[in-house]
Parts: C-alpha cells; structure tokens; sequence
C-alpha cells in the first residue's frame, strides 16, 4: 500500500536496528482517513471468503480493525489483555510472553462471541516476533471457527512472526512490508 509506506517513511521514527516507533499512526495517534484506507484494502485481499467475524487483540489492532469490519459488514471482537483472570467457564484464554516488553499477559475471548460457525480474519496493527499472533490464531482454532487469515499493517520481515505463521499454513497479508531498519534507514521489501 504506497499511502502507508510514503505515510510510515515520514512519520516513522527509528529507534534502533529492530524497532519502529509508529506513534503518529499506529500506537497512538489515529488517522481516520489512513485507518479506513487500510481497512478497506483488507476487505478487498479478504473478499469473497465468506468472513463473518474480524478479531484482534487490544489495543493499537482495534482502529484498523474495526475499518475492516466496518467494510466487510461484519462484527469486530477484540481479545482483552487480563492481568489475573476471574474464572470465566465462557473465556478461551491463553498466555502470551511479550519479548519486547519482558512481560507476560493473558489475553481472552468470551465463547460468547466467538463459534464454531464462524470464519474470522485476525487483523493486527505490527507482527515482530508474534507471540502475541500465535496466542490469538490458538484461541480462535479453539473456538472451532475457521481462521481465512491473519491481516497486519506492518510486517517486520526480519523478526520470525509472519513467517512462522506463513509455515502454520496461515495465509498472511500485510500492507507494509519492512526488510531492515539498519542504519536508521527504513527499508522496504519489493
Ligand atoms: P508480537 O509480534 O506478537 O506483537 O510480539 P512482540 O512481543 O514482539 O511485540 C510486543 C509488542 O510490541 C506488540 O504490541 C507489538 O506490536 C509491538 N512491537 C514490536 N515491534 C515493534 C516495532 O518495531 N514498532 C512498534 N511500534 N511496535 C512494535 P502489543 O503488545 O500488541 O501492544 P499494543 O500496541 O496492541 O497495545
Ligand atoms: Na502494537
Ligand atoms: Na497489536
């Protein structure tokens, strides 16, 4: 998506070899025009797969996210991050290591929201490592729905996140893709 590279190669900001702060379109600040955009680039790449539901995890997934579903016509349910979980018979849960952030959370869904009827585009702002990516495609082939994929706005190509998932057998799409962030230079792939 050249809107969003031209976006992240002006308001992107290097932080080191491995890290891109993204604040002022992603993490913290929200740009509804960009947002919808977004969106409606992921509805396009998921049409016709019969999608029913659009998941992601809080917080910075939920604005694309919900461009997704508001294009695609269907709900957005997003996983809640839980420091001690309440015991909830109804929650699918699991624990996700944040390497990044040197911490542990649960993240949950209520089965409430969430069945084995349902075919569901998993849509997330970054993939690095993608723990918390793989912790999200676990609850939902819990839930006994179909995954039609996993949707992210940004693809640290160097970290193993996208690719170990591509090996699960997911079908990743992201609109930005980033080879190296070496020498403070954002690269993207061709
Ligand atoms: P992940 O790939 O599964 O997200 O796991 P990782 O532990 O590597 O990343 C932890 C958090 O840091 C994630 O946000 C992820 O999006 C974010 N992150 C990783 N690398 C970068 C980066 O280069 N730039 C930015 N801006 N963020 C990065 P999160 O914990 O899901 O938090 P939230 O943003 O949804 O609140
Ligand atoms: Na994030
Ligand atoms: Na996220």
């Amino acid at each position: 998506m050249e809107l969003l590279k031209k976006r992240i190669l002006e308001e992107g900001i290097v932080v080191s070899d491995q890290v891109l702060k993204l604040d002022g379109l992603l993490n913290h600040q929200v740009d509804p025009q960009l947002t919808m955009e977004m969106g409606r680039e992921f509805a396009a790449r998921f049409a016709d797969q019969g999608v029913t539901r659009i998941v992601t995890v809080e917080s910075s997934g939920i604005a694309v996210a919900f461009a997704t579903a508001y294009e695609m016509n269907v709900p957005l349910v997003f996983a809640r991050r839980k420091k001690t979980l309440l015991a909830d018979p109804d929650a699918l849960c699991e624990r996700v290591p944040s390497f990044t952030k040197g911490i542990v959370t649960d993240i949950m869904i209520s089965r409430q929201y969430i069945s084995p009827e349902d075919k569901v585009l998993f849509i997330d702002d970054i993939i690095a490592n993608g723990d918390a990516a793989r912790g999200m495609i676990k609850i939902i082939n819990r839930s006994g729905a179909e995954l039609a994929g996993f949707g992210v706005v940004v693809e640290k190509c160097f970290e193993a996140g996208a690719r170990t998932i591509r090996e699960q057998g997911v079908r990743v799409e992201s609109l930005a893709r980033i080879r190296s962030l070496a020498g403070g230079q954002i690269a993207f792939e061709e």
